[in-house]
């Protein structure tokens, strides 16, 4: 273990020296010694050196230092020292730093106004100081919102029965319209949505009027997903940029951003970012678009050829943390879903693309398993809203959890049907 020392060694006055000596200051007694060498180190000239020495006056939580940090905020320019500042007079848990703190509330910098907040919730059963506090709740900064909603929004009610789904929807595969069919599904049904939509006017099934038209139609149905996602569940999304050919030689082809474009919507509506996954196939896979630039080597024409697509995860908004939602399981669940074989560690997937006779865009096995091992848990349901050949019912059999699929084509669905080999129509839906 690392062994920290408990006063400042400066025989060496160089810069590397004092930093060095700074950083290995570890728990600091309430007589800690150097405390007027600290003082004078946080106006040092090396703003690094009066980083760590802030924070080293932070640790001593000395009420008789709100004085010394009260100064230092009127010269401290830089945002990281100035967050680390406000975080010190916070760390002192004193009535006496209120008014600074309050003040602080209206900085030009929300790394500031999220540490004065911190430091002001110690008091927030103050009935002066509550309404302060939420007072920020329509503020610019998201950060600010959340922190201020987490802490005093208690309104929404959490379903006890996380962990579960309505045994209608289990193992069902529907042969409709997706957006009729989630329009039957009950709020916060789902624990896991993993699809691909079909891709603007590539293929015969889907055909659209125009981009504009397409977006929408997707928003509508993610939407609905959001609507029957569990509190604070996972929506993978897979897509990727597509090219429509050129018409003649006059005209040029038209790639569409479509994970871009989706992106921004999908956020606006109660999805929040997690990650962006890069799913990787044989470069042999991919439809040949360098042949012209290969053979004349002119620079403005250069396309590459597209051998990745986009697995874009979210999750729907909460207050709660993911340790909310082990919670909700028995603890034989959760740990039955550990993953315990060996596993991607980056975010960069090399999985080999799947083909099929019957539907000419198929998830690989081993991409269903990947994101349905790593976002769920073993008994949860999980929707496809394009379900296309059926490959998340099929790897969410293989992994213990039950699907909900549903798939517009009469051909594709009956083909689902025979692999799943199980009895079909929902009850509800006709
Ligand atoms: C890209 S494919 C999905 C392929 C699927 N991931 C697989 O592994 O086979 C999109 C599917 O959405 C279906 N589809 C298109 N519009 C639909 C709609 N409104 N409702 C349900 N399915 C639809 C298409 O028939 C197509 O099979």
């Amino acid at each position: 273990m690392k062994k920290f020392d408990q006063s400042l060694n400066l025989s060496d006055k160089s810069d590397a020296s004092i930093l060095k000596s700074l950083k290995n200051l570890g728990f600091l007694a309430k007589d800690f010694k150097d405390v007027e060498t600290l003082k004078e180190l946080s106006i040092h000239t090396n703003k690094e050196i009066r980083y760590y020495s802030i924070n080293n006056l932070g640790k001593l939580s000395n009420q008789n230092l709100l004085e010394t940090f009260i100064n230092l905020l009127k010269s401290e320019k830089t945002s990281k020292n100035r967050r680390e500042i406000t975080s010190s007079i916070g760390r002192l848990r004193s009535r006496k730093a209120i008014t600074t703190l309050v003040k602080l509330l209206q900085d030009s910098d929300p790394n500031v106004i999220l540490q004065a907040i911190r430091g002001l919730l110690v008091f927030k059963d103050d009935k002066d100081i509550k309404e302060k506090l939420l007072k920020l709740k329509d503020h610019e900064n998201e950060l600010v919102k959340t922190i201020i909603e987490v802490e005093f929004n208690n309104k929404k009610i959490y379903s006890k029965d996380h962990h579960k789904s309505p045994d209608d929807l289990k193992n069902k595969i529907i042969n409709g319209d997706t957006l009729k069919v989630l329009k039957k599904i009950q709020n916060e049904s789902i624990h896991l949505t993993f699809t691909s939509p079909p891709y603007y006017n590539a293929r015969d099934y889907s055909i659209y009027n125009s981009y504009k038209s397409y977006i929408k139609f997707l928003v509508k149905i993610f939407k609905e997903v959001h609507r029957v996602t569990k509190e604070g569940r996972f929506f993978i999304l897979n897509t990727s940029p597509i090219i429509i050919p050129r018409i003649g030689r006059k005209y040029s082809s038209k790639r569409y951003p479509i994970p871009y474009d989706l992106h921004y919507e999908i956020t606006k509506m109660g999805w929040e970012f997690i990650d962006d996954i890069v799913w990787v196939k044989p470069e042999p896979s991919a439809k040949n678009r360098i042949a012209g630039f290969d053979s004349h080597r002119k620079p403005l024409a250069y396309k590459p050829n597209c051998i990745t697509e986009c697995v874009m995860v979210y999750r729907k908004k909460s207050n709660k943390l993911i340790d909310w939602i082990y919670d909700q399981y028995p603890k034989s669940i959760v740990d039955e879903s550990k993953i315990n074989e060996k596993y991607e560690t980056s975010n960069t997937w090399y999985i080999d693309p799947s083909h099929s006779k019957v539907h000419s865009a198929v998830f690989p096995l081993e991409l269903c398993d990947r994101v349905i091992k790593f976002y769920s848990f073993k008994g949860d349901l999980i929707f496809d809203p394009f379900a296309g050949s059926g490959s998340v019912g099929i790897s969410a059999k293989r992994n213990n959890r039950y699907y909900l699929l549903s798939e517009l084509n009469k051909a594709y669905y009956e083909e689902i049907k025979k692999k799943l080999e199980t009895d079909t129509q929902l009850s509800f839906y006709k």
